[in-house]
């Protein structure tokens, strides 16, 4: 009787093998529930799954008789999870000895094998020889790399935030970037010639946009576990240029959203998009505020887009009007801003800062590496602090972000040393309240590479209309 038993399930054990397998990417309260043997309870002896009068093939969470003041498991599936089985469960159906539960130290605390515990990005599972098993993943928030940027003389500070905390380095990359390297046909794209001498033009040591042009440079805003900072960037740079340009009657925060779930087209929407794309977007489409088209951040699939729910049409002479009211109801100003097409500047830091002061920020792809996730403050520079690391604790993506100034700071010595001001999209708690400060001149992350200004679409009658309205509110 007992090896006829033995030898069914052994079968069942097989077939539960595939279809649990498949059963598992549905995470159910049990695979959530605390194991039987927290707090010390011990299987104690006696009759469970016999009593019950059999064992379950495969999973079957319905399969479960009382025991102390909870339940334990008599399908073949508890058997993965070693702690919910019922403590007659090996002798009765697997006619095998129960295995050796380990015990692992924690903070003073004894727990079982398959406990598990989470240190920062990774899971530790307490194994069955006592010892804590960790994964390895490389985390975001990286204490070794915090303590060495501090510890060492980098000119930037790193700090640990608790938003990006618990991410793997992986998983930053793939979700708070989002900006694909242009193609080699659009990096080959003609520079603007700039009537300088960048020799001989004068320029100032210091300049900042959001001085220049108070109320006209917008703050950054936070794109959340959403890779599109293709869309974020290109928001912001055109939100400021409109500003600017029309002198104070508009200044839209131009809505990231619009171009996520609308601008779909060779676009990853919270996956990774172009630039090009995106101003494509910009200047054939138009896109309204963000007010209009809030942005509504991934809490569950973070590559998940979104339904388009603007749509413009042409109403002659370039001009082109919504088709639908603002998704958020409470907004009935669904004007279309559109822009020119973008231009490229060339990687010369002065005909950089030239464009700036004369024309406002722009637009600037960079490569993000391990240690700027962590930046807090100063003038950041990719640090040697991973060097020695494995390989998957030094690892790049691509980024698009808004330069809006430029300044020097003194160093003790006699020398300075020249930064860039640029605008993230990470929130307002990052860095400098959402903006960083980075080596400028010398191409750190690329980030003179490809760099792009463009013009807002703005017509005289623009400017009259939105004065009116911006009147008649006073009024
Ligand atoms: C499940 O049972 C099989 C057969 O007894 C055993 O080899 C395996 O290690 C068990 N798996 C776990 C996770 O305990
Ligand atoms: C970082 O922040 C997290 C959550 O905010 C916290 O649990 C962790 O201990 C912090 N790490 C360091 C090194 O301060
Ligand atoms: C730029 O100007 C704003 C507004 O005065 C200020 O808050 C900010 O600190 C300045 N940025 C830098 C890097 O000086």
């Amino acid at each position: 009787m007992k090896l006829f038993l033995l030898s069914v399930a052994a079968m069942l054990l097989v077939l539960a093998e595939s279809s649990a397998e498949r059963i598992l990417s549905r995470r159910t309260k049990r695979d959530l529930s605390n194991p039987l043997h927290v707090g010390g309870i011990r299987d104690p002896h006696g009759s469970y799954c016999e009593r019950r009068g059999g064992c379950c093939p495969g999973r079957d969470d319905i399969c479960t008789v009382p025991y102390l003041d909870t339940i334990c498991y008599c399908d073949l599936f508890c058997n993965r999870t070693i702690s919910d089985c019922c403590p007659d469960f090996w002798g009765h159906c697997l006619g095998i000895q129960p295995p050796f539960i380990g015990t692992c130290e924690r903070n003073g605390n004894t727990f079982f094998s398959g406990q598990t515990y989470r240190e920062n990005c990774n899971l530790c599972t307490c194994g069955t020889t006592g010892r804590w098993e960790c994964d390895q993943n490389a985390c975001l928030m990286d204490q070794d790399i915090i303590y060495s940027v501090n510890r060492g003389n980098y000119g930037w500070k790193a700090g640990n935030y608790s938003q990006l905390y618990g991410m793997t380095l992986d998983e930053g990359i793939r979700f708070r970037l989002g900006t694909q390297r242009p193609s080699r046909t659009i990096m080959n794209m003609n520079e603007i010639q700039m009537n300088m001498d960048p020799e001989a033009e004068r320029l100032p040591s210091y300049f900042n946009s959001t001085e220049k042009w108070p109320g006209k440079i917008h703050e950054p805003l936070d794109q959340g576990n959403c890779a599109a900072s293709w869309a974020f960037s290109t928001a912001a740079v055109a939100s400021d240029r409109i500003s600017i340009q029309s002198m104070g009657h508009m200044t839209p925060q131009l809505s990231p959203q619009n171009l996520i779930s609308c601008d779909t087209r060779n676009q990853g929407g919270c996956a990774g998009g172009r630039i090009d794309g995106a101003w494509w977007y910009l200047r054939r489409r138009g896109v309204v505020t963000e007010d209009c088209y809030p942005y509504q951040s991934p809490l569950e699939a973070p590559a998940e887009v979104g339904r388009c729910m603007m749509q413009s049409r042409s109403v002659g002479r370039g001009k082109r009007q919504a088709t639908q009211r603002c998704p958020n109801t409470h907004n009935y100003h669904n004007d279309i801003y559109q822009s020119t097409p973008p231009y490229r500047l060339s990687s010369n830091e002065k005909e950089i800062m030239k464009e700036i002061m004369d024309n406002g920020p722009v637009q600037a792809i960079m490569e993000v590496h391990e240690d700027f996730f962590v930046y807090k403050s100063g003038i950041y520079k990719h640090t040697d602090v991973s060097f020695t690391k494995p390989p998957q604790y030094r690892k790049h993506g691509t980024h698009s972000i808004r330069i809006t100034g430029w300044g020097e700071e003194r160093n003790y010595d006699g020398s300075s040393k020249k930064y860039w001001i640029a605008a993230n999209s990470w929130g307002k708690n990052w860095g400098e309240n959402g903006f960083f400060r980075i080596a400028r001149g010398d191409n750190e992350c690329e980030i003179e590479t490809f760099v792009i200004g463009v013009w807002g679409r703005i017509t005289m009658e623009d400017m009259h209309k939105h004065h009116h309205q911006h009147r008649r509110r006073h009024i």
